[in-house]
């Protein structure tokens, strides 16, 4: 049979903590036409270590596009309209591998281990200067979240990476670039770059010059000839070197949460976004300017959309554990057996019963920026069950959000009237209701919740030499939005946050 024609088509690949995607989007009406995900296995080898391998995550994305293509097909969609690709990912996560062989020479130490703790206490002894030295430049507290110390970890403690850095063949990178690299050709002529917004994640890139700091690779001792190239978010990078798209030129690169500011059409200063994925992060656009917070927030490239576009700058709160908790309840505790039963239990109860949940695996991000803090359950009585821990789990969640949004608001001095979120958990109906009573604004959701992929795909559409994507607000205007209003009194909403801060105050100093 013939195949529809629909105009200029392009895909996006969204690499997550959590799992895999590709999608494809009409890039005239940004309607996604087909899609395909794959979870990604995570290791715990040891107490707080968080690992993955990236050869798994280089075959998810490559089964991703295969699958989604297959589909295209079966929808009589001819896949030679797909003419460009953009990457989103989970933004941190460090890999070295050996361009030579193409072997990654150790699993990739995931943004949310806890490994160099030691590390980061270390070197915070040794700031030169002013406690400021690290966060004036990148816009970071100096923690164990950021790629430069996990980095560092892998030089003092891998003897293949050490060796392969003194001949010259390690390459280091943030999984944006482990896949450029891979999917233009690898050990035979891929590109090694990355964005600056993934760059802006490593605590070696200085946020205002937007190069590599060569007084902070100093103090982290990294050999600055491992790093990528630092490039715009929209901009050619090479062409996919395999596989059904062979040929397809990759354009867009953006870590995960920059996406999908982009994808929620976030350009104007003082929008935001929240992003409800493995962690949950909620972006605030700043415009030209670098805002530093007072209140714990981290400052961050928000995207360049193009070579001589201008950058733009966000504020940022991340919360580390968010759907992380449910896979956890799922896979740790059993009590669910797959991420969508846990609204099923919520609902049954309605209330945590005067449970609090927090999940403070990885310590506490923002606000806090505690990395003593681990996971405490409180409030138990022998009437509670999965139903109130369940539901506990998902008001953390919430907790959370409210705890960066007021972070945010203090920040920024106007108080947001609304939250736009989107990610995979804001399919969850008692999450999203939870979520506007305990903010006590209303939350937005729009009905295509892959903005993460959406905006990767329209920043490869927008750039110089492919120019099949105009970024334009009235591109989506087909968007229809989901609203949530508070339903709850504002007081009684107050009590049940102060109670959850007390819960967080116990969770926090347990290890030393
Ligand atoms: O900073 C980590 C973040 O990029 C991870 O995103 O979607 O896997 O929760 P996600």
């Amino acid at each position: 049979a013939k195949k529809a024609v629909l105009g200029p088509l392009v895909g996006a690949v969204d690499q997550g903590t959590s799992s895999t995607r590709f999608l494809v989007f009409n890039s005239k009406t940004a309607e996604l036409l087909s899609h395909h995900q794959v979870e990604i296995k995570q290791e715990f080898p040891r107490e707080g270590w968080v690992e993955q391998d990236p050869k798994e995550i280089l075959q998810s994305v490559y089964e991703c596009i295969e699958k989604t293509c297959e589909k295209l097909g079966q929808l009589n969609i001819d896949i030679s309209n797909i003419k460009a690709i953009g990457v989103s990912n989970q933004r941190e996560t460090t890999v070295v591998w050996d361009k030579l062989t193409g072997e990654p020479l150790y699993n990739a130490v995931v943004w949310l281990d806890l490994r160099t703790q030691s590390t980061v206490e270390n070197l915070s002894k040794r700031i030169p200067g002013n406690n400021n030295f690290v966060k004036s430049k990148t816009g970071l507290p100096l923690s164990t979240y950021f790629s430069a110390v996990k980095l560092r970890w892998l030089l003092d403690n891998v003897r293949k990476v050490q060796r392969a850095v003194e001949e010259d063949r390690a390459l280091f990178g943030t999984i944006d670039s482990w896949l450029i690299w891979s999917l233009t050709g690898g050990a035979h002529g891929g590109v090694h770059c990355t964005d600056v917004t993934n760059a802006s994640r490593t605590m070696l890139f200085n946020i205002h010059s937007l190069e590599w700091d060569k007084e902070l690779c100093e103090f982290f001792e990294i050999p600055m000839k491992i790093l990528p190239n630092v490039r715009s978010s929209s901009e050619i990078y090479g062409l996919m070197k395999a596989g059904a798209l062979e040929g397809v030129p990759i354009s867009g690169c953006l870590g995960d949460q920059s996406a999908a500011l982009v994808g929620q059409m976030c350009f104007q200063d003082g929008q935001a976004k929240n992003t409800y994925g493995t962690g949950c992060f909620l972006l605030c656009n700043t415009g030209r300017k670098c805002v530093f917070s007072e209140h714990g927030l981290l400052t961050t490239v928000a995207y360049k959309l193009g070579r001589d576009k201008p950058v733009y700058y966000a504020l940022e709160g991340s919360v580390a554990i968010a759907g992380a908790v449910i896979r956890w309840l799922r896979d740790n505790l059993g009590i669910i057996k797959t991420s969508e039963e846990i609204e099923k239990l919520a609902k049954e109860v309605g209330t945590s019963y005067g449970c609090y949940f927090v999940p403070a695996f990885s310590g506490l991000y923002a606000p806090y920026w505690e990395p003593s803090a681990r996971g405490i359950i409180c409030g138990l009585t022998q009437f509670t069950n999965k139903c109130h821990i369940a539901f506990a789990a998902l008001e953390a969640v919430c907790f959370q959000t409210r705890e960066i949004l007021d972070a945010m608001n203090r920040d920024c001095g106007i108080p947001l009237s609304h939250l736009q979120v989107d990610g995979g958990m804001t399919n969850n109906k008692i999450l999203m209701q939870l979520q506007a009573d305990i903010l006590y604004i209303p939350v937005v959701k729009p009905s295509m919740p892959e903005t993460t992929a959406l905006g990767a795909a329209m920043a490869a559409g927008a750039a110089e030499g492919v120019g099949v994507w105009s970024l334009e607000p009235e591109d989506l205007s087909a968007v229809t939005m989901e609203r949530f209003e508070p339903q709850i009194n504002a007081e009684e909403s107050e009590i049940r946050y102060s109670t959850w801060k007390k819960a967080v105050m116990k969770s926090v100093g347990w290890v030393t």
